[in-house]
């Protein structure tokens, strides 16, 4: 992707917010009904429990509410609504439509669906919006996975689950906090992981598994390059949450160390377009970064998508 020119409008998150539904789901509680057991799951995946519940419009009315209050927006304010989902509560209208409504906005509002790369298009799309003129925008991603996972099989049930992020997204004059991006798709391989309208998840996971981690590296140094940065720069990566055995093994290959990921998906599970915000607020919210900081966001998911930026952190 190209670098991004000195004289683009950027932008700033200035607020954020996270929504998971109340019920939990542990691998003990899956292997009641599947022949698997908590140590497999821990072991293959690290996942430990996940949330499960919810509307993609009330957790994204939630996560997005939380986002305005500590921005202090003005609702009335804010220019544009993205919502990075792949699991939409209805064919027609986009959930976007119900999630503006919900929080009282009066701007345009439109769904993106890149599955779990989703939140980092967005990302990318908002800033692309400031840089034609708008001055706040926000950008949600939400997934309900288990409302189109088959619960019967236990390729696919071990790893899906619901929850959402957002955030407030702000123009500034002089320099932002996006350094470089990247997004990317090879719709040839999109059978290794779909679901039919009204149907659910079908995935091929050894064969997502060995792509996503060579997607993943190829893209974070596409935006490395763009930035001008090297992997040693990077003080923070927000990966997609689908395994943590993607996750290593991706990190690897970037010589970054574990110590430097935000791992959430042990408690959340593979939120799709919801996991990259749920990793990287989980880290703010816990004093991980500090203004400065450069943080990879960067994620691969169903098309196959890939994407990733580099963000300067500030702290609002
Ligand atoms: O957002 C993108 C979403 N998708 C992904 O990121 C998925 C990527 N893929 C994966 O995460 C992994 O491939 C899985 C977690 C799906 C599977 O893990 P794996 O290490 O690739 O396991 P495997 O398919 O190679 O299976 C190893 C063994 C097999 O038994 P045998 O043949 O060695 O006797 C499987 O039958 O584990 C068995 N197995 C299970 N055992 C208990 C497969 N699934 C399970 C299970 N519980 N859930």
């Amino acid at each position: 992707m190209p670098k991004i020119p000195n004289s683009a409008v950027n932008g700033v998150i200035t607020g954020w917010g996270r929504a998971l539904p109340e019920k939990v789901v542990t691998n003990a509680d899956l292997a009641k009904t599947l022949d698997t057991s908590d140590e497999w799951i821990i072991e293959r995946t690290g996942i430990e429990r996940r949330h499960i519940g919810g509307s993609t419009a009330s957790l994204s009315i939630e996560s997005g509410r939380k986002a305005i209050e500590m921005s202090g927006v003005d609702p009335s304010t804010i220019d544009a609504l993205i919502l990075s989902t792949t699991t939409p509560d209805r064919t027609v209208p986009a959930t976007s439509a119900a999630v503006q409504h919900g929080l009282g906005l009066r701007c345009g509002a439109f769904d993106v669906n890149a599955a779990c790369s989703g939140f980092v298009y967005a990302l990318v799309a908002g800033h692309g919006l400031l840089a034609i003129g708008l001055k706040r925008v926000l950008i949600i991603g939400t997934d309900t996975l288990s409302r189109i996972t088959d619960w019967t099989d236990r390729n696919t049930a071990i790893l899906f689950a619901d929850g959402s992020g957002a955030a407030v997204l702000e123009s500034v004059d002089g320099p932002g906090q996006l350094l470089g991006w990247d997004i990317d798709a090879d719709g040839s391989l999109e059978d290794l992981l779909y679901a039919e309208i009204g149907g659910t998840l079908k995935m091929e996971g050894k064969e997502v598994f060995r792509r996503a981690v060579r997607i993943m590296v190829d893209s974070a140094e596409k935006s490395l390059a763009a930035a001008g940065l090297t992997s040693n720069d990077i003080t923070l990566v927000a990966p997609h949450q689908a395994n943590v055995r993607i996750i290593e093994a991706a990190c690897k290959r970037l010589n970054i160390p574990m110590s430097k990921v935000s791992w959430v998906g042990n408690e959340s599970g593979n939120t799709s377009s919801a996991s990259i915000p749920l990793a990287l607020f989980e880290a703010a919210d816990t004093n991980r970064l500090k203004t400065g900081d450069n943080v990879l966001l960067v994620g691969f998911g169903a098309g196959m998508t890939a994407a990733s930026a580099i963000i300067k952190w500030k702290q609002p």
